[in-house]
C-alpha cells in the first residue's frame, strides 16, 4: 500500500466513524456538525428544507453552491460529497433537466447520502464510489465542479486539480470551499486527528491558486474568506472528527494546551472559497465534435 493509500484509508476510517457514531459538536439537531468550528454558511431555510440526515451529517466549511450561478439543466459534480448536503442543494438548482453526481470514497457516507437522496425524492442525483484523485467521470462532461472541505484531505492535490480540469467542459466552472493555512508547525501536521480535522493537510491560499492554474484552469480567484478564532480552531480539532488526540487530550486534561496553541495560530487558518473555469466555450467544443462527422460524410 502506498503512503497516499494509507492516508486515504485513515481519513475514510475517521469519517466513517464520525458519521456512524454521530460524533460532533452540535447534537441531534438540523445543525451541521462543523458549524461551531467552521460556520458553514447555510441559511436556516436551506437547512430546514433538507432531510435531517443530510443536514446533521454535514462536515463542510462553506456553502459552495451559493452564488455559483447554477442553472437549470446543468451537470454538477461534487468532490467528496459526504452525506449529501450540497448534492441536494445543487439538485434543486439544476432542476429535473439537470444532473448532480457525488463522488466519495467512504461507504458509510455514501449510504447516508443515498438515504438522504431517497428521503428528498431527488431523481436527478447519484453517488459514485471513487477517489477525487481519479474521478469516475467522463472527460469534458461537467458544467460545474463543487467541493466542500475535502481537497485539503487529499494526499495528492495536483492530481485532484488536474481531474477537475479534465472533467469540466470547455467554459465549465469550479467553486470550492476549503480550509487553507498560512503557517502550521510541522509536528502538528503529523498528528492524524489534526489531518482528519481538515487542518493538517491544508495548504496555503497561494499554493492552492498556483495549483489550479498549473492544472490549466483560468480566472482563478478567492471570492470569500472566513478566518477562525481560537475557540473555533479548538472545536475544529477536538469536536468534529473523533480520534485518539481528542481522547488523550481530554483524559489528561490538556484542553488548555490545545487552546493556547489555537491562540498562537489565530488568523493563520481560514476557510476560502475558490472559483475558476476551464478555457473555451461550449460553442467551440460542439464545433470540434461536429467537424469529423462532416469530413467522413464527404
Ligand atoms: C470533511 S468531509 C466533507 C463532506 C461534505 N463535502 C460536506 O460538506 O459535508 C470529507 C469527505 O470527503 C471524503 N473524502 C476525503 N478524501 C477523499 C478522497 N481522496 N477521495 C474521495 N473522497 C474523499 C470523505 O469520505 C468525506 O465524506
Amino acid at each position: 500500500m502506498s503512503s497516499d493509500d494509507r492516508i486515504r484509508e485513515r481519513v475514510s476510517k475517521a469519517y466513517a466513524e464520525a458519521v456512524e457514531t454521530g460524533s460532533g459538536c452540535c447534537g441531534p439537531s438540523k445543525t451541521p456538525k462543523g458549524v461551531a468550528a467552521k460556520t458553514a454558511g447555510y441559511t436556516e431555510e436551506e437547512l430546514a428544507s433538507l432531510p435531517s440526515e443530510a443536514a446533521v451529517n454535514s462536515f463542510g466549511c462553506g456553502n459552495p453552491t451559493a452564488f455559483a450561478g447554477v442553472k437549470q439543466g446543468e451537470v454538477v459534480v461534487d468532490l467528496g460529497s459526504g452525506a449529501g448536503i450540497d448534492l441536494l442543494l445543487a439538485a434543486r438548482r439544476v432542476g429535473a433537466s439537470g444532473r448532480v453526481i457525488g463522488i466519495d470514497m467512504t461507504d458509510e457516507m455514501i449510504e447516508r447520502a443515498r438515504g438522504a437522496i431517497a428521503a428528498a425524492g431527488a431523481g436527478n442525483v447519484e453517488v459514485r464510489k471513487g477517489f477525487i484523485e481519479k474521478l469516475p467521470v467522463e472527460d469534458a462532461t461537467v458544467d460545474l465542479v463543487i467541493s466542500n472541505c475535502v481537497i485539503n484531505l487529499s494526499p495528492d492535490k495536483p492530481r485532484v486539480f488536474a481531474e477537475i480540469a479534465r472533467v469540466l467542459k470547455p467554459g465549465g466552472r469550479m467553486t470550492v470551499s476549503d480550509i487553507v493555512v498560512e503557517e502550521l508547525p510541522w509536528w502538528l501536521r503529523r498528528i492524524p486527528s489534526v489531518y482528519n480535522s481538515c487542518v493538517g493537510g491544508a495548504i496555503s491560499e497561494g499554493r492552492y491558486v498556483a495549483g489550479l492554474e498549473r492544472a490549466g484552469l483560468e480566472a482563478v480567484e478567492v471570492v470569500d474568506r472566513l478566518a477562525y478564532d481560537a475557540n473555533q480552531m479548538t472545536d475544529l480539532v477536538l469536536s468534529e472528527v473523533p480520534g485518539r488526540l481528542k481522547t488523550v487530550v481530554k483524559s489528561l486534561g490538556l484542553t488548555w494546551l490545545v487552546r493556547a496553541l489555537a491562540r498562537r495560530l489565530e488568523g493563520k487558518i481560514w476557510s476560502a472559497r475558490f472559483m475558476a473555469r476551464r478555457s473555451g466555450s461550449k460553442a467551440e467544443e460542439s464545433e470540434k465534435t461536429e467537424a469529423p462527422t462532416a469530413v467522413s460524410a464527404a
